[in-house]
């Protein structure tokens, strides 16, 4: 494991290993040996990435993307900002735009963990918490020029994206991925300590991928058949999705689902 030399507003180590099984487990090892607060861990490859859907993997070809967890301390359980992975959400999507210009005002927040660019999963952010530590993960697809035959329409890239993403050409891809996690480490460290209440919402609810639109989506567990169709109404305070269901005209809230896109 070694340690870049990049800014981190957290004044916390980023440590750096070629393979790893996850830079989740990494992260757990590194709250084991007491490391602080911000600390992170980036990898070029994970052996078992994982996402947010029980038993779903999270595939990325060695060095197309940026994949890394960040260590957060929250020893009293109220300290723990209120809707994490959309907040999370939003600072990786001003980020993204931060770093590659042409996608300003582009880049959505799909309920509760995805980045989305022209209507193309970019990034998925994974929170496992316990003890009062969360694992923030996060992983983006940033140099790929395709993707495999399954994710093919369902996947972006910031390259596909962004075109030349707007940056220095002589940049190895490896300076091109540090870049971009610098720039995702202020926004962070910026949302994190935006207050307990902020405006979050406010600018969640701007970036909301389908935001007034018709949606379909599934109540609980991916496959549980309990299929809601409605208006995506925005986001309750702590960050619950909001349907104006068509069958019962009202306003339901939902804590765990998924949005389906693709049917
Ligand atoms: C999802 O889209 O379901 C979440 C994907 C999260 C992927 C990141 S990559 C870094 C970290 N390590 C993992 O094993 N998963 C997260």
């Amino acid at each position: 494991m070694t340690e870049l030399n990049i800014f981190n507003p957290f004044n916390a180590p980023v440590f750096h290993e070629e393979t790893v099984s996850s830079t989740m487990d990494v992260s757990r090892r590194l709250a084991a040996q007491g490391r602080a607060h911000g600390t992170v861990i980036a990898a070029d490859f994970q052996e078992a990435g994982r996402g947010r859907i029980r038993g779903r993997i999270w595939e990325m070809d060695r060095g197309t993307g940026l994949s890394f967890t960040v260590l957060l301390r929250y020893p009293r359980m109220n300290d723990i900002p209120a809707a994490l992975t959309l907040r999370a959400g939003i600072a990786v999507s001003l980020a993204i735009e931060d770093f590659a210009p042409l996608l300003q005002g582009m880049v959505k927040v799909k309920w509760p963990n995805d980045i989305m660019i022209n209507e193309k999963k970019a990034a998925g952010i994974l929170c496992e918490a316990n003890d009062g530590i969360v694992h923030m993960g996060i992983g983006i697809n940033v140099t790929q020029n395709g993707f495999p035959s399954h994710l093919r329409g369902k996947a972006a890239s910031l390259l596909v994206n962004s075109g030349q993403l707007s940056m220095n050409i002589e940049k190895s891809a490896q300076d091109i991925k540090f870049c971009l996690l610098e720039k995702i480490l202020v926004r962070l460290y910026e949302e994190l300590n935006a207050g307990k209440s902020g405006d979050w919402k406010r600018r969640m609810e701007k970036r909301l991928f389908k935001k007034d639109e018709q949606v379909l989506f599934m109540e609980g567990a991916a496959d549980s058949g309990m299929e809601v169709r409605g208006r995506l109404a925005g986001i309750g305070e702590q960050g619950e999705l909001l349907i104006a269901s068509d069958s019962e005209n009202i306003i339901r809230s939902f804590f765990n689902g998924e949005l389906v896109l693709y049917k």
